[in-house]
């Protein structure tokens, strides 16, 4: 599998940075520069799954805003279906703006207490002056019934809906116009176990009915695995590890992705190696380790990790692994 090109069908995002300026103080003696996203570059091929994972704080939501333009990124690309996004606007960023869309990690904030389902459904569509009054109201009970709630809960408010009920209205709102992409950033993890295992196949199954791509942001290994056939393994702003999700998981090549399958609740003793306590003080996006910011935390680390960051690189012979490790496993 070659690199895709920016013209290729699909979202590519090429060299994204951000960083982030934050305290300040008395004459900004507090004054810290967060690299949110150091490098990054992923490709989501059109119709398909793509995860993003990392720990708290690894820039994944960073990446998933810039890619939408909700943040403005310092530096990069990022082309759709063809179109570069960073140049749009107008009418064109609009229409751009209705193709891709969020799915928001926590349901209870993203939805107005205030208004009705109905009117948080309607009002995209009279933004983007998508059909007559009769139309509207079609789109609106199709998108409804699409996420398994009746009709009859149109009228009601948020507040009287539970968390899953929450997440498909959100899902609704992010289907109502129409988008071939979306990014859902952890769009299960505010939920209980019993109910984010519905909320994923209704996911995955209107995925599959619209053929739509996604940018799936999780910390969750088990379900970034139900869900997406590639993955791509975020550490400190940078992207370490790539590829099929099932061969990423079950023979990673980066320490660091071992350790995240290792700390996952289903580990295989048989294959585990000692890495460095994580309950040391971890490294952070305002001060990351020199060299391969992994490497305070890495039992393979050598003088060279702690010198020069490791760029991705195939480590299949050109089959879609990339690894950014000096001495991959
Ligand atoms: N608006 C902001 N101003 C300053 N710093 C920010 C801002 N947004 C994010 N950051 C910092 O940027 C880094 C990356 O944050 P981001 O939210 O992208 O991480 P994340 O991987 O999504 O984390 P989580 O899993 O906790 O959601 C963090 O150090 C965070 O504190
Ligand atoms: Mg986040």
């Amino acid at each position: 599998m070659s690199a895709p090109e920016s013209g290729s069908l699909g979202v590519v995002v090429k060299n994204l940075r951000k960083h982030y300026v934050s305290g300040g103080g008395w004459f900004g003696r507090d004054k810290q520069v967060v690299r949110a996203i150091a490098d990054v570059s992923l490709t989501v091929p059109k119709g398909v799954s793509v995860g993003l994972v990392g720990e708290s704080g690894c820039g994944k939501s960073t990446v998933a805003r810039a890619v939408l333009r909700l943040v403005e990124p310092d530096d990069g690309t990022i082309f759709h279906d063809g179109v570069d996004v960073r140049a749009l606007t107008g009418k064109a960023l609009r229409e751009h703006r209705r193709n891709a869309q969020l799915v928001f990690q926590d349901p209870f904030a993203s939805l107005n207490p205030k208004r009705t389902i109905w009117q948080t459904l309607e009002e995209p569509l009279r933004v983007h002056r998508m059909g007559s009054a009769d139309e509207i109201r079609r789109r609106v009970e199709r998108a409804i019934l699409e996420v398994g709630l009746p009709v009859e809960c149109l009228s009601r408010y948020a507040h009287e809906f539970s968390g899953g009920q929450r997440q498909r209205i959100g899902i609704a709102r992010a289907l109502i116009l129409e988008p071939d992409f979306i990014v859902a950033d952890e769009p299960v993890s505010a939920l209980d176990v019993s109910v984010q295992a519905q909320i994923l196949q209704l996911l995955l199954r209107i995925k599959e009915a619209r053929g739509l791509s996604f940018l799936f942001v999780s910390h969750d290994l088990g379900v970034v695995r139900y869900f997406c056939a590639l993955t791509n393994v975020m550490y400190l702003g940078r992207i370490v590890e790539y590829g099929p999700t099932r061969e990423v998981m079950d023979d990673p090549r980066h320490p660091y992705t071992r350790l995240l399958r290792d700390s996952s609740p289903i580990p295989d003793p048989a294959q585990r190696i000692s890495l460095v306590s994580s309950a040391q003080e971890l490294p952070s996006a305002a001060n990351p380790p020199p060299g391969c910011a992994f490497h305070p935390r890495c039992p393979r680390a050598e003088a060279r990790c702690r010198r020069e960051v490791p760029l991705l690189r195939s480590v299949d012979g050109g089959a879609g692994r990339t690894v950014a490790c000096h001495f991959p496993l």
